[in-house]
């Protein structure tokens, strides 16, 4: 079957969940991948910050096909050897004191929901109400979703869960402001990801830290996005300088296989059995891949390749302004970046896929990428040059 065949029958029984773009990819190697046509295109979004070591790595299809013949699941009367392995690993790279597992970013956010719920109980006399951010992205369930400042998201599907105060991104005073006497915890992104790829100031965070401190608040960090190299540190809180109470993570973890988790320090650690689980929390897949993508993350020199990467990017950016004036101004950290452009970002997105680069209309106006940690000098040139020709036909 082509590709237009393959894109009328999703439309006819793939659920209209969300706007897709007509292709369908059938395979992808590294950070290329393929249509149903075979047609080729350069892969600068990762399936959103997920296949971060490319698609098809060797290493991570090798331990999924050792694991697929081992054993899968046992549910949650039993330790699988590569839960308590990948644990252990989570711990010595993080320094936090446990860890859940779950199967995506929302359930992951729903777990520190709850936790930061059972904290105002237990420590605080009940307190529950939890401030976010506006233009935050905490998932689509419904916990998630109404922790998510963003009102487009939540219509249709009101009342939200109550308990949410939202409060502008870097803007310290209005996080003061939100505190009342029922305020149990704080919740955000270092980096806004679906929001808009919009850096949190680091007076915001030493800001939030003191507020935490003053009021007992468990400050909990959504490194969905930003977490696992993404922004050229292992987690995005190091270039804030402390440790959150609690960090949720996905995306890239499971190196492609569905995968959530949260970690916790000691003030958070109150689960207790029976308060909160999953059937499969993750699986004996998701953690063989896990395994594979914590080792990729450690390698010698990619934290500090994802940064020059990044600054490589911005740069060549930046040097395009005078011929292409469409561009305003660029953003991001590490290798979650943004280009801020005069024009509709939709049109841009679509020129480039036409043209053989995947990217994302993040906003109406940025396009957003987040190309693999370990993108090839030859493939990153290739999707620059590809976007800077689509760029001057503007
Ligand atoms: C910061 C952040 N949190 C949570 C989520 C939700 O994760 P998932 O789609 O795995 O449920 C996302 C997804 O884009 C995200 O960017």
């Amino acid at each position: 079957m082509n590709n237009q065949t393959f894109v009328e029958i999703g439309k006819k029984v793939v659920m209209n969940n969300v706007a897709r773009l007509p292709v369908t990819i059938s395979k992808g190697i590294g950070s290329r991948v393929w249509d149903a046509d075979g047609k080729e295109y350069i892969d600068f979004l990762t399936g959103i910050s997920v296949a971060n070591y490319g698609h098809s790595h060797p290493e991570i299809t090798k331990a999924l096909q050792e694991q697929a013949g081992k054993i899968l699941h046992m549910s949650n009367y039993f330790y699988l050897e590569e839960q308590v392995q990948l644990a252990e690993e989570l711990i010595k790279l993080s320094g936090y004191e446990q860890v859940f597992f779950c199967n995506s970013g929302a359930e992951a956010n729903e777990a520190a929901i709850k936790l930061a719920r059972k904290y105002g109980k237990t420590k605080l006399g009940g307190k529950f109400e939890i401030i976010t951010a506006k233009q935050s992205f905490h998932g689509r369930t419904l916990g998630a979703l109404s922790a998510t400042g963003q009102p487009k998201y939540q219509e249709s599907f009101q009342p939200v869960v109550p308990g949410f105060v939202y409060a502008e991104y870097n803007n310290l005073s209005a996080w003061e402001a939100a505190v009342t006497d029922q305020t149990c915890a704080i919740m955000l992104e270092l980096v806004q990801g679906e929001g808009g790829v919009t850096p949190a100031t680091p007076e915001f965070i030493a800001g939030l830290i003191k507020l935490c401190q003053e009021k007992d608040l468990l400050f909990i960090v959504d490194e969905v996005q930003t977490g696992l190299g993404r922004t050229g540190k292992y987690f995005a809180y190091e270039h804030f300088g402390f440790q959150p109470d609690v960090v949720t993570l996905a995306k890239s973890l499971g190196g492609g296989v569905p995968f959530g988790a949260l970690l916790v320090n000691q003030k958070a650690n109150l689960f207790t059995p029976g308060d909160h689980s999953t059937t499969i929390g993750g699986g004996g897949m998701a953690f063989a891949a896990g395994m594979v993508t914590l080792k990729l993350l450690q390698q010698p020199g990619l934290m500090a390749e994802v940064v020059r990467k990044g600054k490589y990017i911005q740069d060549t950016w930046e040097s395009w302004k005078n011929e292409l004036p469409v561009i305003k101004s660029s953003r991001g950290l590490g290798l979650m970046l943004a280009l801020e452009l005069t024009i509709p970002s939709k049109q841009v997105m679509l020129a480039c896929l036409e043209a053989g680069l995947i990217v994302n209309a993040v906003t109406e106006t940025a396009l957003r990428i987040l190309p693999a940690l370990n993108i090839t000098e030859d493939d990153l040139e290739a999707g620059l040059q590809i976007m800077k020709n689509v760029l001057a036909k503007f």
